[in-house]
């Protein structure tokens, strides 16, 4: 079994650059898309899906915000890094367990970055037939695109950096920060 290394904890703390968008940022703005969803799908099967891992805190908290019955799906879809950059491969590791035909769907997703994921992942549902299909992402990086993809719905738009916290990870750490910050490659 690998085991980890200690963590220097310093250098951990030292490499969350500057908060970007703060606990009360996302909240009012998750409330406002939480309320968006509610009027839009009143009634109507809906099936939240989440986009592991990066996105599992933002759903938690945007399926706080919707009123209406909703049922939660999880994906695994894991796009290949060196170190900060993408590497341009995307891979399918967990599927849902829905037969989709049956709901309108949301993918909900943490971030737009290529395109590249989204992008293979909304071809792939689409090919399975559901009632209807929209994506939801808690944060957008236009300026970085590889591939033609746009949201629905994205609640920030961000310049290029390379951003921690709320789910989003640098090498697997950070996801448990309650903000999203920058983060400092330098150090
Ligand atoms: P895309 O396929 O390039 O659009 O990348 C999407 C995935 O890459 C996201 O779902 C994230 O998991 C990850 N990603 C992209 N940009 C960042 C970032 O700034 N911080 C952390 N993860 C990122
Ligand atoms: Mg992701």
């Amino acid at each position: 079994m690998e085991v980890k290394n200690k963590i220097d904890i310093d250098m951990y703390r030292n490499r969350i650059k500057r908060v970007l968008i703060t606990e009360e940022e996302i909240a009012t703005a998750i409330e406002k898309a939480g309320k968006e969803i509610s009027d839009s799908y009143d009634g109507n099967p809906i099936l939240l899906v989440s986009i592991l891992k990066g996105s599992f805190v933002f759903l938690a908290d945007l399926c706080r915000k919707i009123t209406v019955p909703c049922e939660v799906g999880f994906m695994c879809a894991k796009s290949y890094y060196n170190g900060t950059v993408s590497a341009g491969v995307v891979k399918i590791t967990m599927d849902l367990e829905q037969d989709i035909s049956n709901y309108h769907v949301i993918i909900v997703e943490d971030i737009i970055d290529t395109g590249r994921t989204l992008n293979d992942v909304v071809r792939l549902l689409k090919t399975r037939n559901p009632l209807s299909l929209k994506v939801v992402t808690l944060l957008d990086k236009p300026s970085r695109r590889k591939v033609e993809f746009n949201a629905d719905m994205a609640l920030f738009t961000i310049p290029d950096h390379f951003v921690i916290g709320y789910g989003l990870d640098c090498a697997e750490y950070y996801r448990s920060l309650p903000y999203i910050a920058e983060y400092d490659e330098t150090k």
